[in-house]
């Protein structure tokens, strides 16, 4: 067994911490105050190669896996959560299903443009009345000559103001039993019928856009069902095992920042004659702060590691973003209070990685949506 990153995880690591430090660190304060879309930092990320990341090579990507997956959105998420979960999304519920389940025509047609940037990729499937119990979803596909008609309205969609392509769930078989009868589409915003609702105005990842949709018989053709008819919500569910090792990776890079910021202001704020770093009270948080972000860590990329290796890993992407997205709010909690007043204003990080934390125990499966995951494949694994 080997702890350390092998030499092209770290060529990652380090490519990644260079863009987020150029490209994002002088803007994305101003972008989440702005609540502004960073298109030229996506346009930057797309050059530097991580919109194809794990993309396979014949189709123009880098063909990597999730480990390299992870350590690229521990770095951008270290710096700007937006960015983060912009390609967070695009990485692994939108090429990676594609890769996976998408017939040799769509992987051609998507996969080159979405590696390149030219293309964003969205995930919908959450409706109003249909989040946690994602399987309750009603927007409706109908048959019709040559393919399907969607009718149905999609909430909390991330880049759906940006997005050229979104992998769309409906419902095509009413009478199915529970959790079958589910199709996944992909769907062009040019389509007609095809509406951006409303754009959530969040506490927190600001500078990433956050929609509904409305869809009013929007055509979509058979070539774009991806995956078997009445069998997309296995796929919906097999995708977001890798869309939690992400969101568990955006909370590693938050809880990182969180635990530096803490570290420098503890050596430069002095009380009583010394810096507060000195004193246990501030000393003991930021050992539990750094012991917990190792253990983090450590489960993201075993879910990554075990997910690239073909096992069967649904319990442990669940445990990874159920415990790093719960240690990433402490550690946010912790900073804030080691900062003091300072850290309840705009002038230092801490106010924001605070309110880019909380998103990371809702989407993709709230805390306790993993933690009846973990406890089901506790059961089944028996
Ligand atoms: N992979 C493949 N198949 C799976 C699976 C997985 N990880 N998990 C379950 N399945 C299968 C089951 O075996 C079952 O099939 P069989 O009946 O043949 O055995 C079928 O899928 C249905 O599974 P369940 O019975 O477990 O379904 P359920 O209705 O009880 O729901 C749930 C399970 C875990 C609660 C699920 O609904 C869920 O994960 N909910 C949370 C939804 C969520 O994460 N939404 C995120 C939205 S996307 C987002 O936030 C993105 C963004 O933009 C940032």
């Amino acid at each position: 067994m080997d702890f350390h990153l092998d030499e092209e995880h770290r060529m990652v690591r380090d490519s990644a911490r260079e863009y987020a430090e150029r490209v994002l660190a002088p803007n994305a304060a101003r972008w989440d105050a702005e609540e502004r879309f960073p298109e030229e930092a996506l346009a930057e990320a797309a050059a530097a190669g991580f919109m194809g990341l794990t993309v396979p090579e014949e189709y123009g990507g880098a063909g990597m896996g999730n480990l390299h997956s992870a350590v690229l959105l521990e770095e951008l998420n270290a710096v700007d959560a937006s960015v983060g979960v912009t390609l967070s999304v695009h990485l692994s519920l939108v090429c990676a299903p594609i890769a996976k389940h998408g017939t040799e025509e769509q992987k051609r047609e998507w996969l080159p443009k979405l590696a390149a940037g030219e293309v964003l990729g969205a995930y919908s499937l959450t409706e109003p009345q249909a989040g946690s119990d994602a399987a309750a979803i009603r927007c409706r596909a109908e048959r019709v000559d040559g393919g399907w008609k969607l009718t149905g309205t999609k909430a909390w969609v991330t880049s759906g103001t940006h997005a050229g392509l979104f992998v769309l769930y409906a419902v095509t078989d009413p009478d199915a039993k529970k959790g079958y009868g589910i199709t996944a589409f992909l769907v062009t915003p040019d389509s007609e019928g095809f509406a951006v609702g409303k754009k959530e105005e969040k506490l927190g990842i600001r500078a990433s856009s956050t929609t509904e949709l409305v869809l009013e018989d929007v055509f979509v053709p058979d070539e774009r069902v991806l995956g078997t008819v009445d069998q997309g919500f296995k796929i919906a569910l097999e995708t977001l095992d890798g869309g939690r090792i992400g969101i568990a990776s955006q909370a590693v890079g938050i809880h990182r920042a969180c635990l530096e910021a803490s570290l420098r202001y503890s050596e430069e704020r002095v009380q009583f004659g010394r810096p507060i770093g000195d004193f246990q009270a501030i000393a003991w948080k930021l050992a539990d702060m750094a012991t917990a972000l190792d253990a983090s860590r450590l489960l993201v990329h075993r879910a990554a590691w075990m997910r690239d290796q073909g096992l069967p890993c649904t319990m442990e992407c669940s445990m990874a973003k159920l415990f790093a997205s719960r240690a990433c709010n402490q550690a946010a909690q912790d900073a804030v209070q080691i900062h003091g007043g300072a850290g309840y204003t705009k002038e230092f990080p801490v106010e924001r990685f605070y309110r880019d934390a909380r998103i990371t125990e809702i989407y993709e499966g709230a805390t306790d949506i993993q933690r009846l995951v973990v406890s089901r494949n506790l059961k089944k694994r028996k």
